[in-house]
């Protein structure tokens, strides 16, 4: 079968398939993006990651290409051509192409719009699960307004090398202060000896995760303590559990942190029960 991508309307072969080489996602990283789970060929929160898409757009002043309806349509479509089972979906605007210029370009600009679906194991995610993930911590040398999900994330790249070279799969940035912002692609959380959940507020500092506000609903329905503040290095390395929220991780624990091990080394069990009643919780849409 052949993959196809979708860009600027047109669904094209994955090898045809390209953008303007003056484009300001490539240029300038003047782009959004959104990654959505696909489960059994729907996609999973779609309206709180489309909402999102809308908030990032809005703060950057790039006006919304298409309404929610055709970004739907786009969604779908992309899903189906590929025959995505299970996987992701991957959206990305930007603010479109023209010759080089720090300054935006005018309205007569259309913005870029690129979609891509590929299947993912869900198996191997699970398989995964089981067992835990390591994870190291680097400073946070991001910009100010990590709320924005842009493309500008060569440093979650670098760090992510980094944790792959000392065989982890996620880093945690830590800020001047000593405190864990969130993870290179991924919400960080620690539950302490008492039971209670740990997370920081959002703000500039962070992405507003989708799968992190699935799980603070999942929290207040279950009536479990949540405490929301920042953490150091040295209380996750102290805490009973530790877990990252993402789309493409739901609850994924974490079972060492710069090679120390989290409670006994292995995946703790309200990680692993948040991580069990997900799909509960999340919103799983056929339209
Ligand atoms: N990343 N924080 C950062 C920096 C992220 O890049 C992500 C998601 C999250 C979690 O957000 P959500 O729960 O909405 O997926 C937090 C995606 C999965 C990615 O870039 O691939």
């Amino acid at each position: 079968m052949t993959r196809v991508v979708y860009v600027n309307g047109q669904y094209t072969p994955y090898a045809q398939a390209g953008i303007h080489a003056e484009d300001r996602g490539f240029q300038f990283g003047d782009a959004v993006y959104e990654v959505m789970e696909v489960k059994a060929g729907q996609l999973v929160d779609e309206t709180r990651h489309m909402a999102r898409l809308d908030r990032s757009l809005k703060e950057l002043r790039i006006a919304p290409p298409m309404t929610l309806a055709a970004w739907s349509r786009v969604l779908r479509e992309t899903v189906r051509r590929n025959r995505v089972h299970d996987g992701l979906v991957y959206l990305q605007v930007s603010r479109g192409a023209r010759p080089r210029d720090f300054l935006f370009p005018g309205p007569d600009v259309r913005p870029t719009v690129v979609c891509v679906a590929r299947s993912a194991s869900k198996a191997k995610a699970d398989a995964q699960a089981e067992k835990g993930i390591a994870v190291i911590t680097q400073p946070d040398i991001r910009w100010g307004r990590c709320d924005i999900k842009t493309v500008m994330l060569l440093p979650a790249s670098l760090a992510k090398e980094t944790a792959k070279a000392q065989g982890a799969k996620e880093a945690w940035f830590v800020d001047d202060d000593g405190f864990v912002t969130e993870g290179a692609s991924s919400n960080a959380w620690i539950i302490d000896k008492d039971g209670r959940l740990i997370t920081r507020k959002t703000d500039a500092h962070i992405l507003p995760g989708i799968t992190r506000q699935v799980v603070l609903d999942m929290i207040e329905k279950e009536k479990l303590e949540l405490v929301i503040r920042p953490f150091t290095v040295a209380e996750a390395k102290a805490a009973r559990e530790a877990f990252i929220t993402s789309a493409t991780n739901h609850v994924m624990p974490v079972v060492s942190i710069d090679g120390a091990p989290v409670g006994n080394g292995a995946p703790g069990l309200l990680a692993q029960k948040l991580r069990n009643g997900y799909y509960l919780s999340a919103e799983i849409s056929s339209h």
